[in-house]
């Protein structure tokens, strides 16, 4: 669809002459004026389409919606051949060298950056719900000490929705701003206490002293006998800004999942634990754990040629590579390299970059990648980013999903309060058995 932009005012006659497509049914002879608004017809339209009055009407077929837009939305934009990603009308870039993560999720949640009072009571309210009831921490000592770590936070994230039931009440806005304070605030806290889990060590409660990322680097690696921790501000700095990077992408498969669930009138804590359930998927935010997984496994610059020979045979996938959306570049994976080097000034070089650039180099070279226009995505390189920071691979997809809570719910708001949205229910086209009987017991011998 075109960028969510101002509707096309007018009578639907006027809109028809201004703006329209024309089509005719070789079925019945038929012809057809459908209305193009914002470069798209209402899939609804094409029920006109009948070949007699007792049909159906027409529908659009599209597996996995690659070319449906399922609503209108004005939080970002992104052109795929241009290499453009916007938040609210905010280049991706300038937000990434201005802007904290959290200043970046008030303005996706509220399609404005923040004034200085308004930015004051956001971060108060954020840092006032980081921490978790005392029986999360039982709930999450309940998982096996080899749980991946993804697998607690979406199970603790639908958890919370038994903790505030007040939640269901998704139309009450004061409400409903409490759950999105709380789910922003309290997503460090349990991706940290799943980390900690997974190696055995005490949870760490948050430290509101310190920023989001400072406050999350403290609760994943403070020893407990230590008061304070203070996190390398570089660091801190980049995870911020890598955090900026994933806050949205507008309908990916995690936020239409938050949209889809949330428009059954869930609540949001269980309609988060579903997005994340599929961001876990290695095709979404699991691809940079896979990514890291695939360049350790390659070892050297000089096995790169036998992995290329492999992705093109088909046997697999060059992980970190190609996008729905985005066929000429991806804007995210540009900011990410340069990020790179300044975490690299303080960890020191993760040696897997130079199989990564040497991976680059040679797919953005060869036939088969250029045909299919397959360009490093951000989960390219911020694994290596990740990795560098000490973190474990498991733990990566819960660092995008950390940020990305921010887009979902923004989302979530603008489903609730959009007029034209409903339960969100897809047609499929049949093609099972035609009626049939369960034999009697006079035919089943036969
Ligand atoms: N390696 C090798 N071939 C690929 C890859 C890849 N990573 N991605 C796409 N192709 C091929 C694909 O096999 C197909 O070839 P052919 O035309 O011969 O059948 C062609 O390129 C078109 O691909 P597609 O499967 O139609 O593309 P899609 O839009 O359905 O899939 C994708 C997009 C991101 C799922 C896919 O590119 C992929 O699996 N990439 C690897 C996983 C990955 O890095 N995911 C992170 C995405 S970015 C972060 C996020 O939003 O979560």
């Amino acid at each position: 669809m075109a960028p969510a932009g101002r509707a096309v005012r007018g009578t639907t006659t006027d809109r028809t002459r201004r703006s329209s497509l024309a089509t005719r049914d070789n079925r019945t002879g038929r012809e057809y004026e459908f209305p193009i608004e914002d470069g798209a017809v209402r899939a609804l339209d094409l029920r006109q389409i009948k070949t007699n009055e007792t049909d159906f009407g027409l529908l659009s077929y599209d597996p996995a919606f690659q070319n449906t837009a399922a609503c209108r939305s004005a939080i970002t934009f992104i052109d795929g051949d241009a290499g453009i990603l916007r938040y609210r009308g905010y280049p991706i870039e300038e937000l990434a060298e201005r802007k904290t993560y959290l200043e970046v999720a008030y303005l996706l949640i509220y399609g404005r950056l923040p004034g200085k009072a308004e930015l004051a009571e956001w971060l108060h309210n954020v840092t006032y719900h980081t921490m978790v009831h005392e029986n999360v921490k039982k709930f999450m000592d309940g998982f096996h000490h080899d749980a991946h770590p993804m697998g607690m936070v979406v199970s603790t994230l639908a958890a919370l929705s038994t903790f505030y039931p007040e939640a269901k009440e998704i139309r009450n806005e004061e409400f409903r701003q409490r759950q999105i304070h709380r789910l922003v605030g309290k997503m460090p806290t349990i991706a940290a206490f799943a980390y900690r889990h997974s190696v055995g060590m005490a949870y760490i409660y948050p430290d509101n002293d310190l920023s989001y990322t400072a406050n999350f680097l403290a609760m994943m690696y403070r020893p407990s006998w230590t008061a304070r921790y203070s996190p390398d501000p570089t660091l801190a700095k980049a995870l911020d800004t890598l955090f900026v990077l994933h806050a949205d992408h507008e309908q990916n498969c995690s936020t239409s999942t938050m949209r889809m669930v949330g428009s059954s009138l869930a609540d949001p804590y269980v309609s988060s634990a579903a997005a994340a359930a599929a961001l876990y998927g290695p095709l979404h935010g699991g691809a940079n754990e896979q990514v890291v997984r695939m360049l350790q496994e390659i070892g050297s610059k000089d096995k790169v040629p036998a992995l290329i020979r492999q992705v093109k045979s088909g046997k697999r996938k060059l992980m970190g590579f190609g996008h729905r959306v985005y066929k000429n570049f991806d804007p995210r994976a540009q900011i990410i390299k340069q990020i790179a080097e300044s975490v690299f000034a303080v960890t020191g070089r993760n040696r897997l970059i130079d199989v990564a650039l040497a991976l680059e180099k040679a797919a953005l070279s060869d036939d088969y990648f250029i045909k299919r226009r397959l360009y490093p995505n951000v989960d390219f390189y911020s694994g290596i980013i990740y990795q560098a920071m000490g973190f474990p691979m498991d733990i990566f997809p819960v660092l995008f999903a950390i940020p990305r809570m921010s887009g979902w719910l923004a989302h979530w708001q603008e489903m609730l309060t959009d007029p034209e949205q409903k339960i969100a229910r897809p047609r499929q086209v049949y093609i099972g058995r035609g009626e049939r009987h369960v034999p009697t017991k006079s035919t089943e011998t036969e």
